[in-house]
């Protein structure tokens, strides 16, 4: 897979998400309990992190899906389920979209549920994401609700209902992988992903998602980030905070 590649032979984008995926296992400290995030930075950031491990490195993480804790576990990293441990010390994860607030809009890998629980359980989240996830608004990234099984047509509807009445006159929205054979998330439910263009308002939106019967949660990632670590293909990072 590409993240086996040597840094001349990858793509750019490749470049500068192993560059953030390096100063992020850099800032992991011996003794710590971090969240794992999921998505191809953080599986970059993964690797890097199993390398300090072998080098001595004692950490405890708590994955947000099933392949970064097969991933963790396959490099030797101790991993604990987030119902045994206390608040975690670092949450590391990726994103689809982060705005100049530090708002983000995340799940393009399916993750968000777990994702949003992890996050929401540590004391710092620091995005992990190459320069092309930086936006000045939110929304050019279709934004992923996770819903029930049960009845999602009905919960489509009334999504769809909410999105008009905020004013994104024609949603677009696509179950993920289609009604032959939907994507499931690893906690069992479906993805629509959401075509809105520019959020103007992210929080209400999330609140008011969030109300909707048969919404399991929204991509929306409202005042989660503190900092974020942002790689360049030439090797170089930026590290940016939030208020
Ligand atoms: C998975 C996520 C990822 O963090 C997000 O999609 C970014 O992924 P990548 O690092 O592959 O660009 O939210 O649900």
């Amino acid at each position: 897979m590409s993240g086996d590649l040597s840094p001349q032979a990858m793509l750019p984008q490749d470049r500068a998400k192993q560059a953030a995926a390096d100063a992020a296992a850099a800032i992991v400290e011996d003794g710590m309990l971090v969240g794992l995030g999921s998505g191809t930075t953080l599986r970059r950031f993964v690797r890097s992190l199993g390398l300090r491990v072998g080098q001595g490195l004692r950490i405890t993480g708590v994955p947000t899906s099933e392949s970064t804790r097969a991933l963790a576990v396959e490099l030797g990293i101790s991993v604990a389920d987030l119902n045994d441990v206390s608040e975690l010390d670092l949450v590391l994860d990726g994103a689809d979209e982060i705005d100049p607030q530090g708002q983000m809009i995340k799940g393009g890998g399916g993750n968000l549920l777990w994702e949003k629980i992890v996050a929401t359980a540590g004391q710092r989240f620091v995005a992990v994401i190459d320069e092309s996830k930086p936006v000045a608004h939110l929304g050019k990234f279709p934004l992923p609700v996770e819903v029930v099984r049960f009845g999602w047509r009905s919960t489509e509807r009334q999504i769809r209902g909410l999105f008009v009445e905020s004013g994104f006159l024609e949603p677009a929205m696509t179950l993920r992988g289609g009604e032959a054979s939907p994507f499931v998330t690893d906690g069992g439910h479906y993805i629509l992903d959401c075509a809105l263009g520019e959020i103007t308002h992210p929080e209400p939106l999330a609140i008011a998602l969030d109300r909707i019967a048969g919404v399991v949660e929204n991509g929306l990632f409202i005042d989660i980030a503190r900092s974020a670590i942002i790689g360049k293909p030439d090797g170089t990072v930026e590290t940016v905070t939030y208020d």
